[in-house]
């Protein structure tokens, strides 16, 4: 469904009433086409969705999915306490909801996720007293969630993020501290795989993980990953969050981690992708949502706007991450964004809660960005595949 024309010319009224904070005249708004013409046959293109707009409570946010994505991901309804929040209780209307507006749009659809540290009800590694529940009995329930889960949504999500972020940022090993793998180890990982694939034998399969252009944390990553194909298991590629900044990582850090996966015969995709604008506190890089800090003024810079300067060195970053995607484009299957507008992403309140971030392609209006013209530029200017 397109619901405006491909010739897609967007003024950007919003910005300009905001006066100083412009950060270009309208008439240069203009679009020479949808993302997702640019993009082409390259890889999808995908958004994550909010559950205002699994609602139908976003109309902009669904317009702008129709005609610039081909691809979503829930950026929760499908998480472990969304989708069975009390013991053998599933509540799937959101999950479905999401499910039937894909379907409508003809998306493509990624489950996310179905094991994660984070997100998961504390009964779930818990006897009815509250006593730790033995190996057995955790491992049936993980392979009940994903039976149900995978088996309501066969033939419909085209691929899962099985597990999300089992390895250690600073090291590369198994997080150990949490139930999953204090329990179960590596076999939490291996039976997660094993049960989504027997519920959807034709669904694909990811591993998914931020910091990979950490190389500590990559080559943790790829010893699990290769570790789950030498059990002789399904696993169709390595999803990089990219929840990354405007100068970092490097360039020469995001090829270098491409290539150490490609190399070992694995597909990548981008899963999660924005750039902050907003200063890291205490130099953190990572994406481990139990980490919280406390606000400060110089810490949240952009209340009333963001600077015509900073918006340009944005859409400068964006260009340059597109360039090495279209690069690799023969290895990468998926770029996904980690929201469609400024209003809808998480990063205004993580590492701190209840910043004003810049991350995305549309402004919090829903008005498209000087980012998202460079990104179809560089796209329209790149090699074909
Ligand atoms: O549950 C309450 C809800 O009742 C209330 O209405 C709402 C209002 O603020 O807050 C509620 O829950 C929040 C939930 O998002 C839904 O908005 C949680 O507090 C908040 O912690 C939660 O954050 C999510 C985060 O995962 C949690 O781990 C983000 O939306 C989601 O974008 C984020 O996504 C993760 C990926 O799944 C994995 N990789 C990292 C990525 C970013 O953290």
């Amino acid at each position: 469904m397109t619901l405006i024309p491909r010739l897609v010319t967007l003024v950007g009224f919003a910005l300009l009433a905001c006066g100083t904070h412009a950060a270009e005249p309208a008439a240069a708004l203009t679009l020479p086409s949808t993302l997702k013409d640019a993009v082409g046959h390259r890889f999808h293109i995908g958004a994550a969705l909010g559950t205002d707009l699994i609602k139908g409570e976003d109309p902009r946010g669904e317009q702008l999915l129709a005609t610039h994505f081909n691809s979503i991901t829930p950026g929760n309804v499908m998480k472990w306490e969304y989708i069975q929040p009390k013991l053998d209780q599933f509540a799937f209307d959101l999950a479905d909801r999401f499910v039937a507006l894909g379907q409508r749009d003809r998306m493509q659809l990624i489950g996310h996720t179905l094991m994660w540290h984070s997100q998961t009800p504390d009964w779930v590694f818990q006897n009815a007293d509250g006593s730790e529940i033995s190996r057995e009995e955790l491992l049936q329930r993980l392979r009940a969630h994903i039976a149900a889960v995978v088996g309501r949504y066969k033939g419909k999500v085209a691929g899962w993020d099985v597990v999300n972020e089992a390895i250690r940022d600073n090291d590369g090993t198994l997080r150990t501290d949490k139930p999953w793998y204090r329990i179960l180890g590596e076999e939490a990982i291996f039976a997660a795989f094993e049960a989504a694939h027997q519920a959807d034998p034709d669904a694909e399969l990811y591993y998914n993980d931020y910091s990979l252009e950490n190389p500590v944390k990559r080559a943790g990553v790829l010893k699990l990953v290769q570790a789950i194909r030498a059990r002789g298991l399904r696993i169709d590629a390595v999803g990089s969050q990219g929840h990354w900044g405007l100068d970092w990582p490097t360039i020469g850090a995001i090829e270098a981690s491409f290539n150490d996966f490609t190399n070992a015969g694995f597909k990548v995709m981008i899963t999660e992708l924005d750039v902050t604008m907003l200063p890291r506190p205490m130099n953190y890089f990572g994406a481990e949502i139990s980490t919280l800090f406390e606000s400060a003024p110089e810490l949240d810079p952009y209340r009333a706007g963001l600077p015509e300067d900073k918006q340009a060195e944005l859409a400068r970053r964006y260009a340059e991450i597109f360039a090495v995607f279209a690069k690799h484009s023969h290895n990468l299957t998926r770029v996904t964004f980690w929201g469609t507008t400024d209003r809808s992403s998480w990063l205004n309140n993580f590492p701190i809660r209840g910043r004003t971030d810049y991350p995305l392609l549309w402004d919090r209006e829903g008005e498209p960005k000087p980012a998202l013209r460079a990104v179809i530029e560089v796209l329209r200017d790149a090699p074909a595949p």
